[in-house]
């Protein structure tokens, strides 16, 4: 079979469906800043959380075919809904066909792994996309890997499109997440870990902390995912090798580029200059 990608060593990618990858991208430049990068936000469809399996399926697919065409060996999915939704799947049925040498990996699973040791009632919250709630891939994944933990969960629909429109520091958060914490909480006293099962939470720790008890975990996702990127590639040293090292980052955007950047610009500290893509 001829393959039809560039064999030459490229970037990591890095896919979204907006805005909110780019706080797990943070994370694992800080963790392996060696490498270079390309980060790719499908801000013109987001968000996905309310959308489709198929529909999930399809953009995301579609996402990892772009980051293939631009070289990319190895794509993660920074994106809790992508990977609850589309990942199995491509890499199941997909990847056989588009390269098999290339993989794609998602968030789930890390934060699973991690979460065993940073519970001590057993009884985890998790906040999520509908689509990420709905798909029970949580319940599921730490059912398999640590069948002593309850998992409860609550779908948050409103705090992407707050995380989106920028409105993440202003008093309609104070109100939605207040209510989605106290929702969540009276499902059961004992939660002493919340996983924030979405990439875009992070932007609203300072007030899930705020609201939510004392002493309760509020998990991100972004060093857990930094940390077993780097176990990953030195576990995989084929892998590894087809990593370009260079420490850059190219930032790609459906939507117009000029509404991107500004915003990707306070997720990740510094000026990003993106261009716009079609997928
Ligand atoms: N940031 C994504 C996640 O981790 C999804 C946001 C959305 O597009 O709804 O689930």
């Amino acid at each position: 079979m001829t393959n039809k990608y560039s064999m030459q060593p490229a970037p990591i990618g890095v896919f979204d469906s907006g805005f909110g990858g780019l706080s797990i991208l943070r994370e694992i430049r800080k963790e392996l800043p060696q490498y270079d990068y390309i980060f790719l936000g499908d801000n013109a469809r987001a968000p996905y959380g309310n959308r489709s399996f198929q529909l999930v399926y399809e953009f995301t697919l579609q996402a990892v075919k772009y980051l293939f065409s631009q070289g990319c060996h190895l794509v993660i999915l920074a994106c809790n809904t992508a990977s609850a939704k589309a990942l199995r799947s491509i890499q199941q049925r997909d990847l056989e066909g588009l390269d098999p040498n290339r993989r794609v990996l998602g968030v789930i699973r890390p934060t699973v792994e991690e979460i065993g040791h940073l519970t001590k009632s057993r009884n985890v919250g998790l906040f999520g996309t509908p689509g990420t709630v709905q798909s029970l891939s949580y319940d599921i994944e730490i059912g398999k890997m640590h069948p002593d933990i309850k998992v409860y969960s609550h779908a948050c629909p409103m705090w992407v499109p707050l995380v989106e429109n920028r409105e993440s520091d202003g008093p309609g958060a104070d109100y939605f997440v207040k209510k989605d914490v106290d929702a969540l909480m009276s499902q059961c006293k004992e939660i002493d870990s919340i996983i924030l099962g979405c990439t875009h939470y992070p932007l609203l720790y300072d007030k899930i902390k705020l609201y939510a008890p004392a002493g309760v975990n509020i998990i991100e996702q972004g060093p857990i995912v930094a940390r077993s990127l780097k176990d990953y590639l030195k576990r995989h040293p084929e892998m590894e090798a087809r990593c370009t090292r260079g420490g850059n980052c190219c930032y790609c955007t459906t939507e117009d580029a000029s509404r991107f950047s500004p915003v990707a610009s306070i997720f990740v500290n510094h000026t990003v200059e993106a261009h716009h893509v079609i997928l």
